[in-house]
């Protein structure tokens, strides 16, 4: 039987290192929590790195086992590895770069080589796994090069490659001292997907002015292959959110924040702490909101939930100090004795816990700098069932393509963030419940099941496509 063999440097489970041992949570990150409800159909692997560092071999055969029996393959990095292809490569080039942050780059031969290693070892991971009918479906930017070196060891093999961030100009793509090496590796797929029409533009043009590779309708001719590159908007496990959102949990979790907070309306705001996601930008709208509309002072609250990420990376260190800082400012300047302007959280809450703050949330605030995609808007829209809410997401989101019902903004435009925010308080319900339930229809329609099923269908047929014109 043919399966899938799906292959991203983190896995939708990781190890944890406590006093008690080592022990397994569900990963963050769009990536995992999209596919991770998922993929274990149809006896599919999953391969990719725990997110721990894990050298004892006793160790690693446990945690391979314990992996094993959730259809999970890990693939062990060392220390340095970490270091240089996790935290420097992937994050400190790559991520910068990718979303238009190229002023946060560094440029190391030293990361550059260790992310050529650790793309080979996920190679190697994938080849003792697959078998010749098997398709190999390689995800995000930690792994630019494994589909090319796949393609070299297995050149009938289907492979896919999806992009869960931005693809960016290519003028900044060719900043990039290995831009060569990191399209050519791209383009051993056979299918390559992005979230928007405009990031597959993008490359296409990057392919042309870099390489020098023309398309005709989205087809590239690589030697005597074909490569199809396609726009896929991922969705969201709809139905497992609109469902968490009716439990048990989830309402008792959404009363416990409402009795604490006074029954205060709720602006809710849900990230990994990452510069690409305009959380210090959101606070400082939030005060000015708060300026401007000073009535809203002790009936609102900005409930912050940030989760701990890449704390290794000195940009991210940097960003927690300024957002900690901020946070305590406007605090200190506007609480009252019975009031706090801003409740944050810095860490991440289990799924029920978010499910109920969700439904709690009047306003979700999603004002990303860049985002691939965005799977906390789809996620509040979900969560939302017949109650009212309002979206306000950045134009500079991938969801904001699809979303066109949520009240669009600029997130650099700090006025027009803080208008958003008093008009979505004091938008009527029934405007609310018109252009949720819009939302609604679309995210449950275009699912994550749905986006599997086109990108595999399309996969199907580029390799049909290549014989026929072979
Ligand atoms: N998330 C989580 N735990 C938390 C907060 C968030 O698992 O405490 C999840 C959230 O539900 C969403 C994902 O992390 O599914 C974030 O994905 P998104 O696409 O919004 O951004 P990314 O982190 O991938 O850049
Ligand atoms: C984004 C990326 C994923 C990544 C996730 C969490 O969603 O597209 O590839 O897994 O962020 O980041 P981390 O560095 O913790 O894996």
């Amino acid at each position: 039987m043919s399966r899938t063999i799906i292959v991203s440097n983190r896995l939708p489970t990781k190890a944890q290192r406590t006093e008690e041992g080592l022990h397994f949570t569900p990963s963050e990150g769009g990536l995992a929590t999209g596919l991770g409800s998922i993929y274990r159909a149809d006896g599919n692997v999953w391969v990719g790195w725990p997110g721990v560092e894990i050298d004892d071999p006793a160790e690693q055969q446990f945690v391979t086992e314990e992996l094993r029996h959730d259809s999970m393959a890990p693939v062990f990095l060392t220390q340095d590895e970490i270091r240089d292809y996790y935290e420097g490569f992937s994050n400190e080039v790559l991520w910068p770069t990718f979303h238009y942050f190229s002023q946060h780059a560094v440029y190391e031969q030293a990361y550059w080589e260790s992310y050529v290693t650790v793309n080979r070892k996920f190679c190697q991971a994938v080849l003792a796994l697959a078998g010749p009918d098997d398709t190999i479906w390689v995800h995000d930017y930690q792994l630019l090069l494994l589909p090319q070196m796949l393609r070299q060891e297995r050149p009938e093999a289907s492979i896919g490659f999806f992009l869960h961030i931005p693809f960016p100009s290519h003028e900044l793509i060719r900043v990039l001292p290995w831009r060569r090496e990191l399209l050519e590796g791209m383009l051993g797929a056979d299918l390559l997907g992005f979230h928007t029409y405009g990031y597959m533009r993008h490359f296409l043009s990057s392919a042309a002015q870099l390489l020098g590779y023309p398309n005709q309708n989205g087809l590239i001719e690589v030697g005597q292959r074909s490569v199809l590159v396609d726009a896929f908007p991922m969705g969201i496990d709809y139905d497992k959110y609109a469902q968490v959102a009716e439990s048990e949990e989830a309402r008792e979790a959404e009363l416990l924040y409402r009795d604490a907070l006074n029954d205060s309306r709720v602006i809710l705001s849900i990230d990994r702490l990452d510069y690409t996601k305009g959380i210090a930008e959101r606070l400082r709208a939030y005060e000015l909101m708060l300026q401007r509309y000073p009535e809203w002072r002790g009936r609102v609250t900005l409930l912050m939930l940030v989760v701990p990420s890449r704390d290794q990376v000195e940009k991210y260190r940097a960003l927690k100090v300024e957002i900690d800082e901020l946070v305590g400012r406007i605090n200190a300047d506007y609480r009252t004795i019975s009031w706090t302007p801003i409740q944050y959280f810095y860490r991440s809450f289990p799924l029920e816990h978010l499910s109920g703050l969700y439904r709690l949330a009047e306003v979700a605030l999603v004002t990303p700098m860049r985002d691939g995609m965005n799977l906390v808007a789809k996620e509040f829209v979900a969560s939302k069932g017949e109650l009212p809410g309002v979206l306000i997401l950045s134009e500079r989101a991938g969801a904001a393509r699809e979303l066109s019902d949520a009240l669009i903004i600029n997130p650099t435009d700090t006025l027009q963030l803080a208008e958003a925010m008093h008009e979505a308080l004091v938008m009527p319900e029934e405007e609310q419940l018109l252009r949720m339930s819009n939302m609604q229809a679309l995210v449950s329609t275009y699912n994550v099941y749905h986006w599997v099923r086109l990108f595999m269908d399309r996969l199907a047929y580029i390799k049909i496509k290549q014989q026929t014109l072979a």
